[in-house]
């Protein structure tokens, strides 16, 4: 890519967004692939997403990612939708097209391909765990469908909400085989898991989701979708159960690829952005 060429505009719009990392994975995906782009943020008031992702349209720009709080607006804007955006309820990528705006969503693909392809732990036969039926987790629910796993089981503090998720995805988990059920910590089957996924709000305020402690077990990794300089708390109570734990660190890169693949039809590798990331995010620890 050389210096003077003319590079499609593309940003995270957030509220809060300044300390974002997308414009930094952005930024590498693009020296990386060498793809003409340009990756910026924007802050838009909480009452006037819209707007701004007009003024956005119409000063050129190509495509957006979408965080806190305005996915549920960025799926109300969209024109068309993908699959994976209609059954989350929720858009974290818009790309402008010449027929209208197409929402998508690579929040579930993200997590997906970091277990599988960062964490080397195959979905497909596994017995999962998903805590949480909140937003996030209704985002990846679809992509660990496809992925063929033998059992996913919902749990949440409001049961009534992991119920109405098996609901919604009963279809998808008899076209794909998964034995899919879910409700109150209490009432699931007990027993260890290959894979427990945290897609609660609960490490935010360092509160643990309530869970059996043998659901964990040294076969088990435990996944926060959260991530900081820090293990979670979720992250340290599994080790001391035994389990892998792992934070959404890999998650953020892996979704910010497939964005780049939805926009530019080229995939970075998400690896060593991954790992450069990991080296900055802990650096403040080890000085
Ligand atoms: P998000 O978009 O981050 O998923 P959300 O839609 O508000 O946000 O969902 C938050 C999820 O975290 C819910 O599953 C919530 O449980 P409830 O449905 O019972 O509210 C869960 N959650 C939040 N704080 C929690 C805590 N301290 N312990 C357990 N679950 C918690």
């Amino acid at each position: 890519m050389s210096a003077n060429q003319v590079r499609d505009r593309y940003a995270v719009i957030g509220n809060p967004v300044a300390h974002s990392k997308s414009p930094f994975i952005h930024g590498r995906f693009a020296v990386q692939t060498g793809e003409p782009i340009e990756y910026g943020h924007l802050l838009a008031p909480v009452d006037a997403f819209a707007p701004h992702v007009r003024a956005f349209v119409e000063a050129g720009g190509r495509g957006l990612n979408v965080t806190v709080p305005f996915k549920l607006d960025a799926h109300a804007f969209a024109d068309t939708l993908s699959p994976r955006a209609a059954a989350a309820g929720a858009v974290n990528t818009l790309r402008v097209d010449a027929t209208g705006i197409y929402g998508d969503n690579t929040d579930g693909f993200g997590l997906v391909r970091d277990i599988e392809v960062n964490l080397g732990v195959p979905l497909k036969g596994a017995r999962i765990l998903l805590l949480g039926a909140g937003g996030a987790a209704r985002g990846v629910v679809l992509p660990m469908l496809e992925r063929m796993p033998h059992t996913l089981t919902i749990v949440n503090r409001t049961a009534a909400k992991a119920e109405a998720l098996v609901e919604q995805f009963a279809q998808a988990a008899r076209d794909t085989a998964c034995c899919l059920t879910g409700g109150s910590a209490r009432a699931i089957e007990a027993g260890e898991y290959d894979v427990i996924v945290n897609a609660t709000a609960g490490s935010l305020d360092a509160s643990l989701p309530e869970c059996d402690d043998r659901a964990f077990g040294a076969g088990t990794l435990a996944y926060d979708m959260m991530y900081g300089a820090q293990p979670t708390v979720f992250m340290e109570h599994a080790r001391t159960l035994g389990a892998r734990g792992a934070d959404g660190l890999g998650m953020l890169v892996e979704q910010a690829a497939e964005s780049f693949f939805v926009w530019r039809g080229v995939r970075p590798d998400g690896a060593p952005v991954l790992a450069e990331l990991r080296a900055l995010l802990t650096a403040p620890l080890r000085a």
